[in-house]
């Protein structure tokens, strides 16, 4: 029996500019975040189990083959990647340490699934190469999201901060920073899940396809001026393309109560701009704070969301 314990890791990510239209085949800006999850996989006497202690009111533990009311999707995400590794009735146990809040848009979904295939493929002695984990890594991101464009599990195995653009070929590249980005993340439950969100913004889109291509076009061009913006570490013009970037995504209907709140409070406390991350309906914020983060995250945890001052976009 393989007596290896193996290790894998994933840092979280934030979509900085573009989400949504980054389905459209707009391009994308996404930065991985200070925080992640680590997966340690150990040998076991009995079949494939995962344990994520800190998911769930008293932590997420799977058998698979068990019927378990509520946790199927990651039940079949990790039946997904133990079939990508060619370890479906091995026996072993993972273990995930999870820094990363659940289904916030803060990426832990495609953290998940790297972290999770990288101590996989650490345990089978074969560790995946970078293109057959995100291949693997894109079957998991299926299970929770339906049709995922692939940026978040493309940041998370990558590390650093990208422009992302979908295609039959997804395009990839490095964006230099000029410094990592001084941010405040703030969040708080959904309303609905990323599917539920882009669903509804399809049929929005498909009911009056011009309009919301029209949009699109406008975040799109947001995304192409960032990467200037952030190769000069121009914070002033960055502040101006996040609130640019929010008003978009509020016009597309994906913006709920909370994150406009959120993103007010920010501006009020002195950030230079501020934008929902990620898929919206509640979740994530990212506001732009070089000067005085605490102050905003007081000010946002007073007002009783979750909130951090962090760096987004560091080289791994
Ligand atoms: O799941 P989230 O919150 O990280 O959002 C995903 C970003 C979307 O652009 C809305 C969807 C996608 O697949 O890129």
């Amino acid at each position: 029996m393989n007596t290896r314990v193996s290790t894998g890791a994933a840092p979280g990510k934030v979509i900085l500019f573009g989400e949504h239209a980054v389905v459209y085949g707009r391009p994308a800006i996404a930065a991985a975040i200070e925080r992640g999850l680590g997966a340690t996989a150990e040998p076991a006497h009995d079949g494939p189990r995962l344990d994520i202690p800190r998911w769930g009111r008293s932590g997420l533990h799977i058998r698979l083959g068990e019927r378990q009311p509520g946790i199927e999707s990651v039940a079949r995400a990790f039946a997904a990647a133990l079939e990508a590794a060619g370890l479906r009735d091995a026996r072993l146990r993972v273990t995930i340490d999870a820094e990363l809040p659940p289904g916030v848009g803060l990426g832990s979904s495609a953290a998940f699934a790297i972290a999770l295939l990288r101590s996989l493929g650490e345990f089978r002695g074969a560790p995946f190469s970078t293109g057959d984990l995100l291949e693997a890594a894109e079957h998991v991101e299926r299970v929770f999201h339906g049709t995922p464009s692939g940026l978040d599990h493309t940041v998370v195995a990558l590390g650093g901060c990208l422009r992302f653009q979908r295609g039959r070929e997804p395009a990839f590249m490095p964006v230099a920073l000029a410094e990592p980005l001084p941010v405040v993340v703030a969040w708080t439950q959904r309303e609905g899940g990323t599917r539920d969100v882009v669903g509804r913004l399809r049929e929005r889109h498909d009911a009056q396809p011009d309009l919301y291509e029209r949009l699109f076009d406008a975040m799109g061009d947001l995304a192409e001026a960032a990467v200037e913006a952030l190769g000069h570490g121009d914070f002033a013009r960055l502040g101006a393309l996040f609130d640019l970037n929010h008003g978009y995504l509020n016009a597309a209907g994906v913006s709920g109560l909370a994150n406009e709140r959120m993103v007010a409070i920010a501006r009020q406390h002195g950030a230079l701009g501020a934008k929902l991350t990620g898929a919206g309906w509640g979740g994530a914020v990212i506001a732009l704070a070089p000067d005085h983060p605490e102050r905003i995250v007081s000010a946002l945890q007073d007002a009783g969301f979750s909130a951090t001052a962090t760096r987004v976009g560091a080289t791994s």
